[in-house]
């Protein structure tokens, strides 16, 4: 039998980098959902598909290729062959998924998909909906949050690491817009799955988050 821990929450919470230092640690395979999500925007924005248009959108579905790879404990998304990873991370494709995945039809269509490392592997995976919908029995549920201004605040000085200028006050309208999508949709909106561990990360260092998770998984998980 594997073991699937979820963990949900919005975006900036620091989710990705949290689950990718706790899956190191276990031993476990981290998978992110939201790369997924983030791919499927690329691709329809490749094909300057109409975004706001649900019918276009699932119209594409059948044309679009996913496929995820593990390299190095890294995950890799290609799209029709080609290695998007560093391509679904800029902002406007932030936005795009944050709007594609609120189409059921892709949401169902991403669904088999993450479920089947799940099956296969030991795994960490975030996103929204994996506690409640995705892996509703998975061993433990995390719902990883912080406030939007310490996101925000994370966000800006992670860009400006890479180099890039940016503008706190655009970056925290942004966030909220999306936590709005996000929580307001009507498939599979984010929210804590009923029995997960809410973990406020606004006033904890990145080694404080990354040790309270382990502990959790610890008393909660008898494999481990
Ligand atoms: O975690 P992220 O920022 O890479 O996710 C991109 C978008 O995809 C986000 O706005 C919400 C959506 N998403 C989702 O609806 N369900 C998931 N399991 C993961 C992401």
């Amino acid at each position: 039998m594997m073991v699937s821990v979820a963990i949900d929450g919005p975006a900036g919470a620091g989710k990705s980098t949290i689950a990718k230092i706790v899956s190191q640690r276990l031993g476990f395979i981290y998978v992110d959902t939201g790369a997924m999500y983030r791919a499927i925007a690329l691709a329809c924005l490749k094909s300057r598909a109409d975004i706001t248009s649900e019918q276009e959108v699932i119209s594409r579905l059948p044309e679009i290729h996913i496929e995820i790879k593990f390299m190095g404990g890294e995950q890799k998304v290609m799209l029709d062959g080609e290695d998007v990873s560093s391509e679904i991370r800029a902002e406007k494709v932030s936005m795009a998924a944050s709007s594609v995945s609120a189409i059921p039809q892709v949401r169902t269509y991403l669904l088999e998909l993450q479920r089947s490392f799940a099956r296969s592997y030991n795994v960490i995976m975030d996103g929204r909906d994996i506690g409640t919908v995705v892996l509703p029995d998975a061993a433990v549920k995390i719902f990883l949050t912080a406030a939007p201004e310490s996101r925000a605040h994370r966000r800006k000085l992670q860009l400006e690491e890479k180099g890039v200028q940016a503008d706190y006050n655009r970056i925290l309208e942004d966030i909220i817009k999306r936590d709005y999508n996000d929580t307001h949709r009507e498939t599979a909106p984010l929210k804590p799955a009923q029995d997960s561990f809410v973990v406020d990360t606004s006033e904890l260092t990145l080694e404080e988050s990354v040790e309270k998770i382990i502990e959790i998984i610890k008393e909660n998980c008898d494999e481990i």
